[in-house]
């Protein structure tokens, strides 16, 4: 039988998952079809287990369903109980559905060598930053500061990963020369959203790497001010691009191609987009 995955959701019209893994099934001779389905609050159960029913191979879950689909499944991998979010499910060959966490995974795929030794700023303490958090610390990285808005939320995160502390938003910014990447994981510079900086970059490290999971403008307000530092910038399309990569890999046991992906969607969206 033919393979299909999706993407569920609410909203789901904007979502690129669809093209990126059209585009990449294609590429690697894969016979499978990838939907998006909006799904209703309250249906949530009824759409997994109508997936399941109809024999799904797998599909990805986005805003806001992440959380909220854990009791619905087989089972959880410890990549995403950690942080109590799935954005992946796969079919097992006995035909049973298993959660992962991709984001976070994805995100550090995103920045390319990382040394274990460097120190990372993780600015905002909300579940982006959880499944961020929770991947840097599975992976190796120990040397994590947390800084938030709201102190207390990044000191119960810095408390539960049993590394790293947490620091206000004015420390982080008075502390900034420490740091060797920055990881940005607030709305902030959003399209829609307050456009400005969750801190300024003044004392900003030679060499550093700075990081916005925001993709939408691709130049947020924060990339476009560590630009004017010369220092490496990423922005969230290489954390889309490749937590959908893991997916895929896990879906069909084939790596696809995230730089050629990420530049079709830079090409495709334009320098800043923002009116889709
Ligand atoms: P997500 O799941 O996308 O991470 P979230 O769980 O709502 O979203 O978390 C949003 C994060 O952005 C939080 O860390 C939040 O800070 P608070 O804990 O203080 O609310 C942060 N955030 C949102 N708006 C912000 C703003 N205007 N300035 C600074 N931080 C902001």
């Amino acid at each position: 039988m033919k393979k299909w995955f999706a993407v569920i959701g609410n909203p789901i019209s904007h979502s690129l998952s669809p093209e990126m893994h059209e585009t990449w099934l294609k590429q690697m001779n894969v016979d499978a079809t990838y939907i998006p389905i909006h799904v209703e609050l309250d249906h949530l159960e009824q759409a997994v287990e109508s997936l399941k029913l109809l024999g799904c191979s797998g599909w990805n879950v986005t805003v806001p369903f992440k959380e909220a689909i854990i009791p619905y499944l087989d089972e959880v991998d410890d990549s995403a109980k950690g942080i109590g979010a799935v954005n992946t499910v796969v079919k097992t060959l006995d035909n049973k559905y298993v959660g992962y966490n991709t984001d976070g995974l994805g995100f550090i795929n995103s920045l390319g060598r990382l040394l274990p030794e460097y120190n990372i700023l993780i600015i905002g303490a909300g579940g982006a930053a959880r499944g961020i958090a929770h991947a840097l610390k599975k992976q190796g990285f120990t040397h994590l500061t947390i800084a938030n808005r709201t102190v207390e939320k990044a000191r119960v995160l810095a408390e539960e990963l049993k590394a790293g502390q947490a620091v206000t938003l004015e420390v982080a910014e008075n502390t900034l020369s420490k740091f060797d990447v920055i990881v940005q994981t607030t709305p902030l510079g959003m399209k829609n959203s307050d456009a400005s900086l969750p801190i300024q970059l003044h004392q900003l490290k030679e060499n550093a790497i700075v990081a916005d999971i925001v993709y939408n403008p691709l130049v947020t307000p924060l990339i476009e001010e560590a630009k004017k530092y010369n220092v490496r910038t990423i922005n969230g399309l290489g954390m889309l691009v490749h937590q959908g990569a893991l997916a895929f890999s896990y879906w069909n046991g084939v790596n696809p191609d995230t730089d050629g992906m990420i530049q079709q969607l830079i090409d495709q969206l334009g320098g800043n987009y923002v009116n889709r």
